[in-house]
């Protein structure tokens, strides 16, 4: 769609930026915080979470950088263990106490928290005691859910509940080291994070009829690698299993048609209690949050035994699937150093298939570019590839708006460099270095990137600067 005016981003348009808890925090054993499945990730070659990017202690510093860049939202998640040390039961006064603080300062620099309940680290009690298979963990989260929609309703009206539920069924051995269940129990504990999710927003509707609530999964457009119609069916099918079967349940309450079939078909189909429909019909969010990074391309399945091909388990990378899609590369497209495709124009119909699905304003919770990058003798970084990764992305998300997609911010991953899931800090992403490498932990001195100056003069003219640029 070609228009001869550019638009405008909105004037409530929430210029923000994120991270998750256990990403930045540290102090993963500090203050009474009992531990997640992540603090049983003790990689050879990347850092673990012990320390990560200090946040825990340094959140001060953190939230005035924020303020120095003029973000106008802050997406961070709480890590549920430090609430709960052993995911339900006791409370630690000492963790809500951290979260005070921080939400105090954000508010008090005017940033508008956007809070995330759940980001990849469930404690490891509940997940000694089965996990997502046992449904005592979707009492344990409502309780969880409802004890900070209590502690933060005069001041987070921005809940987020579940980051990346798709990702966690799909590429499970990335996310939990404890080891991969059964397809089968797999669709099991996605039912049950579906009833979680749904048993939160239902919680927020009485505890705080005015917040907003929504969910984060990572939504992509999926290619047909030709325009043979096999191809596009094949293209069809993974963005079901992929994105609607998720956007269908959290949006409408309802299994998507085919990607039921194809549970019914596996025999994987999740159980059902009575109940659990109506609930799911009943707990609609506000808003839907997306985390996009890159598209993926596929062709028909041979069915061979080849179309699923052994790669890394990153959370981009396909994999393929005997009788669904064979991953195919995209020659049209170039990649980060980290083999994730760059992919603007995928955002934009990314955003407008999503729009269409699930009908509700949308929220970029993540997108951002992972680089090997270079404290320079200088005493910079200067990451003008990130920039042009920026600028590019959000031009597209302008041309969404445009094509009438209700969108309601930007929060790109990631505010400060973190611990990324697979490559720790080789694998950058923030506005702000960090000065530590993967074991040694220097100063940790906060270092504004060149992107950090430049998203602030974007944030500074509401993104005037850059629809007017080339
Ligand atoms: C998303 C996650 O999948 O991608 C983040 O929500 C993650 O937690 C981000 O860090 C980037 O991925 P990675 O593997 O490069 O850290």
């Amino acid at each position: 769609m070609f228009y001869h005016e550019k638009t405008a981003f909105p004037e409530d348009f929430l210029w923000g930026a994120s991270t998750s808890a256990y990403q930045v925090e540290g102090a993963a054993a500090e203050d009474g915080k009992g531990l997640s499945v992540q603090d049983l990730h003790h990689p050879a070659e990347t850092s673990d979470f012990s320390v990560a990017s200090d946040h825990y202690h340094r959140f001060l510093e953190d939230v005035a950088l924020m303020k120095e860049m003029g973000l106008k939202a802050y997406r961070f998640s709480f890590s549920w263990s430090r609430i709960f040390p052993e995911g339900k039961g006791k409370i630690n006064q000492e963790g809500l106490n951290f979260y005070h603080k921080l939400v105090d300062a954000l508010c008090a620099a005017g940033i508008r928290p956007i809070a995330t309940l759940y980001h990849f680290d469930l404690p490891l009690a509940l997940d000694e005691n089965g996990g997502w298979s046992n449904r005592e963990t979707i009492d344990a989260f409502e309780a969880y859910a409802a004890l900070l929609f209590q502690e933060f309703q005069n001041q987070i009206k921005d809940w987020l509940t579940i980051n990346e539920q798709n990702v966690m069924i799909l590429h499970p051995s990335a996310m939990n080291p404890r080891g991969v269940p059964s397809q089968k129990e797999l669709y099991q504990q996605n039912h049950h994070m579906f009833l979680a999710s749904a048993r939160a927003i239902q919680r927020l509707r009485t505890i705080d009829p005015e917040a907003h609530i929504g969910a984060a999964p990572n939504i992509i457009a999926v290619y047909p690698k030709t325009c043979a119609p096999e191809d596009s069916i094949a293209a069809d099918n993974w963005e079901t299993l992929r994105n609607w079967l998720y956007i269908d349940m959290y949006a409408h309450g309802r299994y998507n048609s085919l990607a039921w079939e194809y549970l019914k078909d596996h025999g994987w189909q999740p159980e059902i209690q009575e109940g659990d429909m109506e609930l799911l019909r009943e707990a609609r969010p506000d808003f839907m949050g997306v985390n996009y990074y890159a598209t993926a391309t596929v062709s028909a399945p041979k069915n061979d035994g080849h179309d699923r091909q052994p790669r890394n388990g990153d959370q981009q990378v396909m994999v393929g699937e005997e009788g669904v899609y064979r991953a195919e590369e995209n020659e049209c497209l170039p990649s980060t150093e980290f083999g994730w495709k760059i992919d603007p124009v995928g955002l934009r119909t990314t955003l407008r298939r999503l729009y269409a699905h699930a009908h509700m304003p949308l929220l970029i919770t993540e997108n951002g570019m992972g680089a090997r990058d270079l404290l320079e003798d200088d005493g910079h970084v200067h990451d003008s590839y990130r920039i042009d990764y920026y600028a590019k992305h959000l031009k597209q998300a302008a041309l969404a708006i445009q094509d009438g997609v209700e969108l309601m911010g930007y929060c790109p991953w990631s505010f400060m460099d973190l611990v990324s899931t697979h490559q720790g800090y080789q694998k950058r992403y923030g506005f702000v270095y960090i000065n530590r490498d993967e074991k040694d932990l220097k100063d940790m001195k906060r270092i504004p990137k060149d992107s950090f100056y430049w998203y602030r003069d974007v944030i500074q003219t509401n993104g005037e600067s850059l629809i007017q640029s080339k």
